[in-house]
């Protein structure tokens, strides 16, 4: 498994595999990765020969209570752990890759983004919606794999695919649980 870090090295790896008529499978995480994660890997495998995943602690998702700096990051242990369960490429942006200097531009769902979380975070599906559109803008994967366990992110990001007529296929998988 190859890790990148910036969406030119990125955008240079996958454009070898499109041009060879390989599909790509893309799953975005925040890291510290578990079962679950590792389990949409699996699914993204079957769905396509190539499988990129990203790990991006996305800042914009926590309010200013939150503790976004002591959100878990494990970079090593979870590209061990992606590399065996198959993924191909790893992308770890920076906050600069996403965000560039003077960000403004923003994807601020309603319909399925109302009430249940946002009712105790309304910031955190902006967030999601955003950060999500800006990978899905860099890796351009023809599929995409989501955790049922989210199930309003699910709907959400169905919504947004199909509103801005996206060419990728959201794929959800069954909810998977540690012990
Ligand atoms: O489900 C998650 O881990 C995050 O909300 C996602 C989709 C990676 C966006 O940051």
């Amino acid at each position: 498994m190859r890790t990148v870090r910036t969406a030119e090295g990125l955008t240079d790896a996958v454009t070898a595999w499109k041009e060879a008529g390989a599909k790509i499978a893309f799953v975005p995480t925040m890291g510290a990765l578990h079962e679950g994660h590792l389990s949409l890997i699996t699914i993204a495998r079957r769905q396509a020969p190539r499988v990129v995943a990203s790990i991006f602690v996305n800042p914009t998702q926590f309010a200013p209570h939150e503790d976004f700096s002591s959100y878990p990051r494990h970079p090593a242990r979870d590209g061990a752990l992606l590399a065996r369960a198959g993924c191909d490429l790893l992308f770890i942006p920076d906050r600069e890759t996403v965000y560039p200097e003077g960000f403004g531009t923003w994807i601020d769902p309603q319909g399925a983004a109302l009430g249940l979380e946002s009712a105790f975070r309304p910031h955190f599906f902006r967030g999601v919606a955003t950060v999500v559109m800006k990978l899905f803008a860099i890796v351009q994967p023809q599929v995409a794999v989501f955790g049922k366990k989210d199930y309003q992110q699910l709907m959400i990001i169905r919504n947004m695919v199909r509103e801005f007529a996206l060419p990728i296929e959201i794929v959800a998988g069954e909810t998977v649980r540690a012990e």
